[in-house]
């Protein structure tokens, strides 16, 4: 593949845009459900919790989120306006019903007041991350006291067999994402790594290794 083709992919993965950023996060949100899922369920999310999620894609998951306590309100944060439209359209009775809330931002300062969360998630959007310490200390401000935060992200070893991803991504391993996590106020509650199989760019299954850090306020 062309360099050209490669940095393409990786910037549509950045930041969808366009015809072909509406195909990209369809291909994400099947590619990456297991990834979202996982996440979702380590948040132990209950009755009438405030959720919120950075970089949600098209967010055709939201329903899973909704079946998991009653009473819920969902909030998505993207940096894409592409995402933040076809999240609120396939999400449309969600939002209309105000359990569901959409908008964009710009990755680094979150527009909500301190103390607004009960839980906080991310998957796959780490690697894009402009200033990771200080968007960690923005997600700590905003999650309430003893509120849980998970990072969900693929691990450097699988992701450097790909060969867009020299382009825009900054990988981490586990113990990379530690040493940052580290850094700031948050307790590390635990850590888990597993492997799934993928469907490859070329059609072949192949293994994912990712990672799930659970951290509380
Ligand atoms: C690779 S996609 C992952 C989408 C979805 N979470 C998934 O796993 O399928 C990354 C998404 O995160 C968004 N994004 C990138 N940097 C971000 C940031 N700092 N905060 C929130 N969203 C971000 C992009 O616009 C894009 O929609």
């Amino acid at each position: 593949m062309e360099k050209e083709e490669l940095q393409a992919i990786a910037s549509q993965l950045k930041h969808p845009t366009g015809e072909k950023g509406i195909e990209m996060a369809n291909m994400m949100h099947e590619t990456n459900i297991n990834m979202t899922r996982h996440s979702v369920q380590n948040l132990n999310i209950s009755v009438g919790n405030t959720i919120l999620e950075l970089g949600h894609g098209n967010a055709g998951h939201a329903a899973f989120i909704f079946e998991q306590a009653e009473n819920l309100k969902y909030y998505g944060l993207e940096m894409s306006e592409l995402m933040f439209r076809e999240a609120r359209q396939i999400n449309r009775n969600f939002v209309s019903q105000k359990q569901a809330f959409f908008s964009v931002y710009d990755g680094n300062t979150i527009p909500f007041e301190a103390a607004s969360f009960d839980k906080i998630f991310t998957v796959n959007t780490l690697y894009f991350w402009q200033k990771p310490e200080e968007l960690l200390s923005e997600i700590y401000r905003v999650l309430k006291p003893c509120g849980n935060f998970c990072l969900t992200f693929a691990e450097e070893s699988f992701m450097k067999t790909l060969p867009f991803t020299q382009f825009e991504f900054e990988l981490y391993s586990t113990e990379k994402a530690l040493k940052l996590i580290e850094k700031t106020a948050f307790k590390i509650v635990y850590t888990e790594n597993q492997t799934e199989k993928v469907k490859s760019r070329t059609g072949e299954l192949v293994d994912r290794a990712f990672t799930t850090i659970v951290l509380e306020k």
